[in-house]
């Protein structure tokens, strides 16, 4: 049987996604987004690509009915707005949680047995939104951030040291945000931690311009934020769960107890397969580790909180 990812919000993220997914002969691709003619638009611009891009993915766009969604393995959930220069990830959470929850309501009557790949922002919140929303168990609701965080830090290392990003690992934990917790001990140039390759002053300047990654992004190109990165994180994510490969990647995932944090979607390293999360992984962490997680922890639930005020 042929795999079904649907991409929800046909926008440069989400356009990007579904570019990915069919160019790496992933699945079948549906795009679905509120504006008449652009997910189809782009489909088909994707599919008449495809003679020339060697794959046999079939593309469909959809506006309104998600009936086409119907029975898919994986959905991909990029729709909302994203941010404008001087707004945080946070700024957005009013409109985001609307979307959001009516967009997981349409999925889960369609595709009741997917899983959910959250992509909107404020990450961690919108994922609380998603499980909600469909009821579906934590294992098949999993945050896109931690790739995305880990790859500009291994961007980073690797420019700093002039070595080749196939050699570079990273681990970046805990919320999207401003406290995202990026691991320099857990973070390696073929397999020597960056601790031994680089002075702490450097190091810093490297976690400091992590944190800012996105806000970077978004500053210089004024009218929206990042899309290569972010859709290639998404699409790996979708990549190990459809090949059941196993991978340990950070995702934001429902901790209950981990980490000593409790019903909250924070980034932390799992184990990716056929059924979602199938692990959570707990590295130790130093007492100033475990602090910064917490207090990432923290600025994640007082968004949740607003968000229950707010009526989610
Ligand atoms: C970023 C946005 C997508 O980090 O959150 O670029």
């Amino acid at each position: 049987m042929r795999k079904k990812v649907t991409v929800v919000g046909a926008g440069n993220v989400g356009a990007t996604v579904a570019m990915r997914v069919a160019e790496k002969g992933l699945a079948d691709v549906v795009l679905v987004d509120i504006i008449e003619g652009v997910p189809a638009g782009k489909a088909l611009d994707l599919a008449e690509a495809a003679p020339i891009e060697k794959h046999d993915s079939r593309l469909t766009g959809i506006t309104g009915d998600y009936n086409e969604a119907k029975d898919s393995d994986i959905v991909i959930i990029t729709a909302g707005i994203p941010r404008k220069p001087g707004m945080s990830r946070d700024d957005l959470l009013a409109t985001n949680m609307g979307i959001m929850s009516s967009v997981v309501k349409e999925i889960a009557a369609v595709a009741p047995n997917s899983i959910l790949i959250i992509v909107s922002n404020p990450l961690d919140a919108m994922c609380h939104m998603a499980l909600d929303t469909s009821g579906f168990a934590n294992n098949r609701v999993i945050g896109m951030a931690g790739i995305l965080d880990s790859a500009r830090f291994r961007a980073f290392i690797a420019m700093e040291l002039d070595v080749s990003v196939e050699n570079t690992h990273a681990f970046v934990l805990g919320g999207h945000g401003d406290t995202m917790v990026p691991l320099p001990r857990y973070s390696t140039v073929a397999g020597i931690p960056i601790t031994e390759l680089m002075s702490s002053e450097r190091i810093d300047a490297l976690v400091e311009r992590t944190r800012n990654g996105g806000a970077e992004i978004v500053g210089l190109l004024k009218t929206g934020s990042a899309y290569y990165a972010p859709a290639s994180a998404a699409v790996e994510m979708a990549e190990t769960i459809l090949k059941d490969k196993k991978k340990i990647l950070p995702c934001a995932v429902y901790l209950e107890g981990e980490y000593g944090i409790k019903d909250l979607f924070i980034g932390v390293p799992v184990k990716l397969g056929e059924n979602g999360v199938e692990d959570i992984i707990q590295i130790k962490l130093t007492d100033d580790e475990q602090k910064a997680l917490n207090n990432s922890a923290e600025a994640v639930k007082t968004l949740v909180d607003d968000m229950k005020r707010l009526g989610g």
